[in-house]
């Protein structure tokens, strides 16, 4: 070796040069961190052995200093493979939790929306989506609510929702609940937290697992038609005894019609008490009908029209009984409006 270089001390230059590289691979994220590190590691451990192999000394010497380094590098490895043990167990749990919330989620959409409602707001059956009464039930409470039913407390024979748990006649199995549980518990941002279960609230997932475009239109229609439209999209017809309402095609709604004032663009109208409001099918060859209720669910508030109304037929109604009075058509859900009578 005298006159010549060391190889050893070229082998440390290139392997610190290499641990250099993969260093800076991984601060600018072009290699995955750890992987950038295990590299960097592993380049100066085998620079630093062949530094050792080439230097003078003994055998007994060298292989003590090899092992050194053999043991300061996998030292070095141990805890950075523990961090990704535990990183890819919190993966695969979160993985199945995400899961879960879309089974439920699915479940839920088939078997409760209708009663429930999709967005979780309530119909018939109460708010789901993060009600505080709802909220306050147990873990169990909630199974037992949902596995066995609710009768009517005056008439034990008479449910008020049916029981689900398929060994009570229900359609369905034990997992099945423990979905919709973990569902329905998703949309509690206090229970997420203690917890300490990702912030996914399931019924955000719900659109997701619709399958047909009747259900996306009736998903839509409740979004928007569970509530009494703003003022600026009402119509103020109160100088007025009679009020036309049309059906025409919409390049907006989703259903590819909607009800406006004859001859204008919104379908919510403030009305006297006394006023008839008439409704026309004005959309050639398409049949519509005019429900009282939201969200594709009636309430009867009014007399709903024949359950069809050919092109050019209508159908009216006085209104003399002050209040909130939503419409949609019972074919397109996704048709809605409002009537306030004044
Ligand atoms: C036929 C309509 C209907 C369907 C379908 C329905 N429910 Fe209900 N649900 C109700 C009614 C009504 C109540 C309230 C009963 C009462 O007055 O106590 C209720 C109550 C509940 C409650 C208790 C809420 C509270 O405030 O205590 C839960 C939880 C619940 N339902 C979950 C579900 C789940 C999950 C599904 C789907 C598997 C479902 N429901 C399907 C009508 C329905």
């Amino acid at each position: 070796m005298d006159g010549n270089r060391n190889p050893g001390l070229i082998a440390v230059t290139a392997g610190v040069g290499f641990a250099v590289l993969f260093a800076l691979l991984g601060v600018t994220a072009v290699l995955d961190g750890k992987i950038a590190f295990g590299l960097a590691v592993v380049s100066l451990a085998v620079s630093a052995l062949i530094y050792v192999f080439y230097s003078r000394g003994n055998a007994v010497t060298k292989t003590g200093y090899a092992s050194l380094i053999l043991l300061i590098a996998i030292g070095l490895m141990i805890p950075f493979l523990l961090v990704a043990q535990t990183q890819t167990q919190a993966n695969a749990q979160a993985a199945q939790y995400e899961l879960t919330l879309q089974r439920g989620a699915a479940i839920y959409s088939q078997y409760c929306a209708t009663c429930h409602g999709y967005l979780g707001q309530g119909i018939n059956g109460p708010k789901l989506n993060n009600n505080p009464v709802v909220n306050k039930l147990s873990d169990q409470d909630l199974q037992r609510i949902i596995s066995g039913g609710i009768s009517n407390p005056n008439d034990p024979s008479v449910f008020l929702m049916p029981a689900w748990l398929d060994t009570y006649g229900g359609s369905l199995t034990q997992d099945d609940i423990n979905y919709l549980v973990a569902f329905i518990r998703s949309s509690d941002p206090s229970y997420l937290s203690t917890q300490g279960l990702p912030s996914t609230n399931g019924f955000d997932l719900v659109y997701g697992t619709l399958t047909n475009a009747t259900q996306q239109a009736e998903y839509e229609a409740e979004k928007k038609g569970g509530s009494k439209p703003p003022a600026s999209e009402f119509v103020d017809k109160t100088a007025d005894t009679a009020v036309t309402i049309e059906a025409v095609t919409s390049t907006t709604n989703s259903s590819g019609f909607q009800w406006q004032v004859l001859g204008g663009t919104l379908p919510n109208i403030t009305i006297k008490a006394g006023t008839k409001v008439t409704w026309i099918n004005n959309s050639a060859g398409i049949p519509h009908n005019v429900v009282s209720g939201s969200g594709g669910v009636p309430n009867n508030k009014f007399p709903d029209s024949p359950p069809v109304l050919a092109t050019g037929e209508s159908y009216s109604y006085t209104f003399t009984t002050p209040g909130e009075y939503p419409y949609y058509c019972g074919i397109h859900p996704a048709m809605i409006g409002w009537i306030t009578v004044q």
